[in-house]
């Protein structure tokens, strides 16, 4: 039985049009309960503090700070609610052997914690890939993505065709096993196709067993050519399905995966602030970059990043792939140029509107950042 820790205060039952979606740059968010739901594994569910709603797209992902001894940590986790329920959001995460974040919000985060959180961010999303028939597979805690999808179909097109494919390392450690399976009750289209890679003593399991190759996945989805397909898990799991589709003929213009999986997995540690970066007059003919919320400035040569200029005078810039991922240290630009070299962590709407990724931007002459 998945133990359950709730709040137990009822909030004011307010409509959605009688409040307004969560701003993260002002808003924290209010931890209501926590439930383990593998070994490892727990859901986090987050109401806004004073009240508001969600706004995100299946498959979506939050950025959580976390005030960890020594420091704060900045992490990335998939979101595992539908947006068909706005007034709470949740996370399901899986505490890897060596994580520190992670393992930090297992031992921190009750029911009532506040934390403060920045997104959603994120384009692995069903919304914008709308097709007839999907196959959704994912490994272990990659789960995560495909459930938003999963629960928001069931609310809003419960008899849309999908195929469901979960890999595991044992039967008890398949997540969310018992909600599949009521769904598949309640979604006549929905096929689920479980696979361990072994038995254990603790759950009996008669189905199949072992890793994905093409025979077990035309088992569970003879029609997968036809499908729109997406895919989260651990980077080999992710390289094994895309070549066994490919190989197969597949339009690889219908696959997706979730190409910040590997991120989000993994702890990343603050990195320090560069002692190049030269604060004040000491600068010479470096690049200014002035940031208008703090009247703090830095100069950085033409290779260091908006965000390396931050750390190098205090101004607290969120970050946590600091690789143009996942865009949490997106900022708002008020003049200057940048050179910007992001992986998908910012839209081009964002772009024009004047934002640019703190760690990826390096100025091509003075800027002004509203930060
Ligand atoms: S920290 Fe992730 S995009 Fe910059």
């Amino acid at each position: 039985m998945a133990k359950v820790q709730l709040m137990g205060s009822v909030p004011a039952a307010l409509h959605i049009d009688e409040m307004k979606p969560w701003n993260s740059a002002r808003q924290m968010l209010v931890c209501t309960g926590v439930v383990d739901e593998a070994p490892d594994v727990k859901t986090f569910t987050f109401a806004v503090e004073g009240g508001g709603w969600f706004r995100y797209l299946p498959g979506q992902f939050i950025t959580v700070e976390l005030r960890a001894e020594g420091g704060d940590l900045h992490r990335t986790y998939t979101i595992s609610s539908s947006p068909s329920r706005p007034y709470a959001i949740a996370i399901t995460i899986k505490a890897q052997p060596n994580s520190i974040g992670t393992r930090w919000m297992f031992d921190n985060i009750v029911a009532g914690s506040r934390v403060r959180a920045y997104g959603p961010s994120g384009h692995f999303t069903l919304s914008r890939n709308l097709a007839k028939k999907y196959l959704f597979v994912s490994a272990g805690s990659g789960i995560t993505p495909m459930m938003s999808m999963l629960r928001w179909l069931a609310d809003c097109a419960p008899g849309t065709d999908v195929t469901f494919i979960n890999s595991s390392r044992r039967p008890e450690e398949i997540i969310f096993r018992e909600e599949l399976e009521l769904l598949a009750t309640r979604m006549p289209n929905l096929k689920l196709g479980f696979l361990p890679e072994s038995r254990s003593g603790v759950t009996p399991w008669a189905g199949l067993m072992g890793r994905i190759d093409l025979q077990k996945l035309t088992m569970f989805a003879p029609d997968f050519l036809d499908r729109e397909i997406f895919c989260c898990g651990p980077d080999p799991f992710m390289k094994a399905v895309s070549t066994i589709v490919k190989a197969e003929g597949f339009d690889m213009a219908h696959y997706h995966q979730e190409s910040f999986g590997a991120t989000a997995l993994t702890d990343v540690a603050q990195k320090p602030a560069n002692d190049d970066v030269l604060a004040g007059e000491e600068a010479g003919n470096r690049h200014k970059v002035e940031f208008l919320g703090t009247g703090e400035q830095a100069f950085c040569a033409g290779d260091q990043t908006v965000l390396v200029a931050a750390r190098s005078v205090s101004v607290r810039i969120p970050a946590a792939c600091e690789s143009g991922l996942c865009g949490t240290c997106k900022v708002k630009k008020r003049s200057g140029e940048v050179e910007m070299h992001h992986n998908g962590g910012i839209s081009d709407a964002e772009i024009a509107d004047g934002y640019i990724l703190a760690c990826c931007s390096r100025p091509l002459g003075t800027i002004e950042i509203e930060a």
